[in-house]
């Protein structure tokens, strides 16, 4: 290779590295996500759009490979997994660096305090031990993706995915848990999530 091309190489290469290290650069693809979550990652008030903005990155880009690999079917919105299908591996990362870097957001939906405590013992006791609060200092390390001030609609929507199977559960536990739960306790946990927020 000459000497000259391999030079230009390493320059474009070591800017695109050190473009990529800026905290919330905006990667090239943004737009196709953000036309339904936001440039915020907050959902842009979509019901069945989850919030994305601070889940860590780990649990993100294993969401994103589920549903390129069909372990999650985007039954509501195929177009979710067809703009998923698309990426690569790094540009998988690279949004999901993205959008962990935000600052998270609550739903901010209303909810009934009753409720929401009954739904508490149910989380603390079913589901505490792999979800923790978005806040935890832990979060990354937890199996399962912070549920806590999520959007009430996608709550819905995913758990009736796992139980009917357009999502793989991936650990077998929370099959298990699932199966313990009705529409009553269903409802008792959204509205738990529901009453969290950042300054919670
Ligand atoms: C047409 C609207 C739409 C577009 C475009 C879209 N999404 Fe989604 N996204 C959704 C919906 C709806 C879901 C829930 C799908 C389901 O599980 O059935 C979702 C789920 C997700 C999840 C899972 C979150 C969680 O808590 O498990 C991630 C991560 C995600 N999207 C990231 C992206 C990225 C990155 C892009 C761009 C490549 C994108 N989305 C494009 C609507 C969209
Ligand atoms: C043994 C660990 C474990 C337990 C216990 C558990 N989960 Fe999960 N959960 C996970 C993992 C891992 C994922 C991510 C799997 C995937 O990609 O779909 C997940 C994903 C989810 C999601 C989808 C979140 C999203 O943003 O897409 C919901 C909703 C959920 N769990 C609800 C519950 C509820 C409610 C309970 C208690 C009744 C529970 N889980 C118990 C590990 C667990």
């Amino acid at each position: 290779m000459n000497i000259l091309k391999l030079g230009l190489c390493v320059i474009a290469t070591g800017s695109f590295l050190v473009g990529s290290d800026v905290a919330n650069a905006e990667p090239e693809n943004l737009a196709v996500c953000a036309a339904c979550h936001g440039v915020d990652g907050s959902g842009a008030g979509y019901p069945y759009v989850p919030i994305i903005a601070g889940t860590p990155a780990a649990h993100l880009e294993e969401a994103l490979f589920a549903y390129q690999d069909g372990a999650r079917r985007c039954v509501g919105v195929p177009v979710m997994c067809e703009a998923v299908a698309l990426l690569n591996e790094a540009q998988i990362e690279e949004l999901a660096a993205y959008y962990s870097a935000l600052p998270r957001v609550s739903s901010e939906e209303d909810y009934n305090r009753k409720l929401a405590a009954v739904g508490k013992l149910l989380h603390d006791d079913l589901c505490a031990r792999c979800h923790v609060l978005p806040t935890d200092d832990d979060v990354e390390n937890a199996l399962g993706i912070p549920l806590n001030g999520q959007r009430a609609a996608y709550l819905r929507l995913a758990l009736g995915a796992y139980l009917t199977g357009d999502r793989e559960t991936l650990v077998p536990i929370m099959a298990d848990k699932l199966r313990e739960l009705d529409q009553g306790k269903i409802d008792a946990l959204i509205h738990y999530y529901a009453s969290w927020g950042p300054e919670s």
